[in-house]
Protein backbone atom coordinates (compact mmCIF):
# COMPACT_ATOMS: atom_id res chain seq x y z
CA UNK A 1 0.00 0.00 0.00
CA UNK A 2 1.17 3.38 -0.99
CA UNK A 3 -0.05 7.12 -0.74
CA UNK A 4 0.84 10.24 -2.38
CA UNK A 5 2.50 12.17 0.42
CA UNK A 6 3.31 16.15 0.62
CA UNK A 7 6.17 17.27 -1.71
CA UNK A 8 5.07 14.95 -4.52
CA UNK A 9 7.13 11.91 -3.20
CA UNK A 10 5.00 8.50 -2.69
CA UNK A 11 5.50 7.09 0.56
CA UNK A 12 5.33 3.10 0.87
CA UNK A 13 3.65 2.43 4.52
CA UNK A 14 5.62 0.21 6.83
CA UNK A 15 4.00 0.09 10.13
CA UNK A 16 0.46 1.84 9.68
CA UNK A 17 -1.83 3.68 12.32
CA UNK A 18 -3.46 0.84 13.51
CA UNK A 19 -0.31 -0.90 13.47
CA UNK A 20 1.48 1.38 15.90
CA UNK A 21 -1.03 1.88 18.53
CA UNK A 22 -1.67 -1.56 19.13
CA UNK A 23 2.22 -2.04 19.91
CA UNK A 24 2.52 1.82 21.62
CA UNK A 25 -0.33 -0.10 24.05
CA UNK A 26 1.44 -3.58 24.47
CA UNK A 27 4.76 -1.34 25.25
CA UNK A 28 3.23 0.51 28.06
CA UNK A 29 2.21 -2.21 29.81
CA UNK A 30 5.27 -3.94 29.71
CA UNK A 31 6.95 -0.70 30.86
CA UNK A 32 4.84 -0.61 33.58
CA UNK A 33 5.29 -4.10 34.68
CA UNK A 34 9.29 -3.43 34.44
CA UNK A 35 9.95 0.43 35.47
CA UNK A 36 6.73 1.10 37.78
CA UNK A 37 3.97 3.45 38.12
CA UNK A 38 5.90 6.43 38.17
CA UNK A 39 8.62 6.65 35.73
CA UNK A 40 10.36 9.78 34.42
CA UNK A 41 9.50 9.66 30.43
CA UNK A 42 12.23 11.93 28.83
CA UNK A 43 11.51 12.04 25.17
CA UNK A 44 15.20 12.40 23.03
CA UNK A 45 14.10 15.10 20.54
CA UNK A 46 12.58 15.95 17.53
CA UNK A 47 11.74 12.42 16.34
CA UNK A 48 10.13 10.93 19.09
CA UNK A 49 7.74 13.59 19.81
CA UNK A 50 4.44 11.65 18.26
CA UNK A 51 5.75 8.14 19.78
CA UNK A 52 6.63 9.69 23.11
CA UNK A 53 3.29 11.54 23.17
CA UNK A 54 1.21 7.98 22.17
CA UNK A 55 3.28 6.38 24.69
CA UNK A 56 2.35 8.57 27.59
CA UNK A 57 -1.67 8.23 26.70
CA UNK A 58 -0.84 4.63 26.40
CA UNK A 59 1.37 4.41 30.46
CA UNK A 60 -1.65 6.73 32.13
CA UNK A 61 -4.33 4.06 30.59
CA UNK A 62 -1.92 0.83 32.12
CA UNK A 63 -2.25 2.47 34.99
CA UNK A 64 1.29 4.37 35.27
CA UNK A 65 1.43 8.29 36.90
CA UNK A 66 4.34 9.43 34.98
CA UNK A 67 6.20 12.73 34.53
CA UNK A 68 8.03 14.25 31.84
CA UNK A 69 10.94 16.11 30.67
CA UNK A 70 12.80 16.15 27.76
CA UNK A 71 16.07 16.10 25.48
CA UNK A 72 17.35 17.48 22.35
CA UNK A 73 20.21 15.56 21.34
CA UNK A 74 22.14 15.90 17.73
CA UNK A 75 24.19 13.27 16.19
CA UNK A 76 27.20 14.34 13.95
CA UNK A 77 29.70 12.15 11.63
CA UNK A 78 27.13 9.62 11.11
CA UNK A 79 28.46 6.74 9.32
CA UNK A 80 32.11 7.10 10.00
CA UNK A 81 32.34 5.40 13.59
CA UNK A 82 35.30 7.09 14.59
CA UNK A 83 33.67 10.93 14.45
CA UNK A 84 30.17 9.78 15.63
CA UNK A 85 29.58 12.46 18.10
CA UNK A 86 26.86 13.13 20.71
CA UNK A 87 25.97 16.41 21.32
CA UNK A 88 23.43 18.15 24.15
CA UNK A 89 21.32 20.80 21.66
CA UNK A 90 18.32 21.48 24.61
CA UNK A 91 18.72 19.51 28.08
CA UNK A 92 16.25 17.96 30.63
CA UNK A 93 15.15 20.16 33.78
CA UNK A 94 13.88 18.18 35.95
CA UNK A 95 15.94 16.31 38.69
CA UNK A 96 17.55 13.28 37.51
CA UNK A 97 18.90 11.88 41.07
CA UNK A 98 16.87 8.30 42.28
CA UNK A 99 14.51 7.95 39.32
CA UNK A 100 13.32 5.40 37.45
CA UNK A 101 13.81 7.28 34.19
CA UNK A 102 12.51 5.77 30.45
CA UNK A 103 14.55 7.22 27.62
CA UNK A 104 12.42 7.06 24.31
CA UNK A 105 13.66 7.84 21.17
CA UNK A 106 12.07 6.87 17.54
CA UNK A 107 14.92 4.82 15.83
CA UNK A 108 17.88 2.80 16.92
CA UNK A 109 20.96 2.87 14.85
CA UNK A 110 24.35 2.92 15.76
CA UNK A 111 23.09 2.84 19.00
CA UNK A 112 24.94 6.34 19.81
CA UNK A 113 22.60 8.18 20.75
CA UNK A 114 20.87 6.19 23.65
CA UNK A 115 23.83 5.35 24.79
CA UNK A 116 25.11 8.31 25.47
CA UNK A 117 21.72 9.52 26.81
CA UNK A 118 21.59 6.24 29.14
CA UNK A 119 25.48 7.31 30.37
CA UNK A 120 24.08 10.83 31.05
CA UNK A 121 20.93 10.34 32.90
CA UNK A 122 23.36 7.58 34.93
CA UNK A 123 26.06 9.97 35.73
CA UNK A 124 23.09 12.22 37.15
CA UNK A 125 22.37 9.70 39.89
CA UNK A 126 19.09 8.11 37.91
CA UNK A 127 18.09 4.95 40.33
CA UNK A 128 17.09 2.99 37.09
CA UNK A 129 17.31 3.73 33.26
CA UNK A 130 15.45 2.04 30.18
CA UNK A 131 15.04 2.59 26.88
CA UNK A 132 12.61 2.36 24.45
CA UNK A 133 12.98 2.87 20.92
CA UNK A 134 10.04 2.62 18.17
CA UNK A 135 12.34 1.41 15.43
CA UNK A 136 15.42 -1.05 16.21
CA UNK A 137 17.47 -1.54 12.74
CA UNK A 138 19.20 -4.52 13.50
CA UNK A 139 22.73 -5.13 12.37
CA UNK A 140 23.90 -1.10 12.41
CA UNK A 141 25.21 -1.18 15.68
CA UNK A 142 28.63 1.02 16.25
CA UNK A 143 28.49 0.77 20.12
CA UNK A 144 27.46 -1.51 22.83
CA UNK A 145 23.43 -0.80 23.32
CA UNK A 146 20.05 -2.43 23.18
CA UNK A 147 16.69 -1.16 23.78
CA UNK A 148 14.72 -2.43 26.83
CA UNK A 149 11.69 -2.34 24.63
CA UNK A 150 11.17 -2.23 21.20
CA UNK A 151 8.26 -1.51 18.75
CA UNK A 152 9.64 -3.17 15.70
CA UNK A 153 12.90 -4.43 13.80
CA UNK A 154 12.59 -1.80 11.08
CA UNK A 155 14.07 -3.22 7.71
CA UNK A 156 17.05 -1.20 6.16
CA UNK A 157 15.79 1.60 4.79
CA UNK A 158 15.27 5.32 5.43
CA UNK A 159 12.13 5.97 7.03
CA UNK A 160 9.47 8.72 7.77
CA UNK A 161 6.30 9.78 9.44
CA UNK A 162 4.93 9.17 12.82
CA UNK A 163 7.42 11.88 13.78
CA UNK A 164 10.50 11.02 11.80
CA UNK A 165 11.60 13.30 8.92
CA UNK A 166 13.84 13.66 5.99
CA UNK A 167 15.24 17.52 5.76
CA UNK A 168 12.11 18.73 8.60
CA UNK A 169 9.89 17.16 5.95
CA UNK A 170 6.89 14.19 6.34
CA UNK A 171 6.87 14.50 10.60
CA UNK A 172 3.01 14.88 10.25
CA UNK A 173 2.33 11.60 8.73
CA UNK A 174 0.22 8.80 10.83
CA UNK A 175 2.06 6.18 9.71
CA UNK A 176 5.83 5.25 9.33
CA UNK A 177 6.53 4.54 5.49
CA UNK A 178 9.69 4.76 3.48
CA UNK A 179 9.83 7.42 0.56
CA UNK A 180 9.49 5.07 -3.09
CA UNK A 181 12.28 5.27 -5.65
P1 LIG B 1 22.00 6.46 16.30
O1 LIG B 1 21.36 5.25 16.95
O2 LIG B 1 22.81 7.29 17.22
O3 LIG B 1 22.72 6.10 15.04
O4 LIG B 1 20.89 7.47 15.85
C1 LIG B 1 19.61 7.15 15.57
C2 LIG B 1 18.99 8.47 15.18
O5 LIG B 1 19.26 8.74 13.79
C3 LIG B 1 17.48 8.40 15.30
O6 LIG B 1 17.06 8.88 16.56
C4 LIG B 1 17.02 9.30 14.17
O7 LIG B 1 16.97 10.64 14.62
C5 LIG B 1 18.09 9.18 13.13
N1 LIG B 1 17.73 8.18 12.11
C6 LIG B 1 18.32 7.00 11.89
N2 LIG B 1 17.73 6.32 10.89
C7 LIG B 1 16.72 7.12 10.47
C8 LIG B 1 15.69 6.97 9.45
O8 LIG B 1 15.57 5.95 8.74
N3 LIG B 1 14.81 8.00 9.33
C9 LIG B 1 14.87 9.12 10.11
N4 LIG B 1 15.80 9.31 11.06
C10 LIG B 1 16.72 8.31 11.24
MG1 LIG C 1 16.58 11.03 16.93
Amino acid sequence: MSRLAPKGARISVLYSADEIATRVHALAADIVKSLGPEPLVVPVLKGSFIFAADLLRALHEAGAEPDMDFITLSSYGKGTRSLGKVTIVRDTEAAIAGRDVLLVDDILESGRTLAFAKDLMAARGAQRVMTCVLLDKPGKLAVDMKADFTGFDCPDRFVVGYGMDVAHAYRQLPFVGYIER
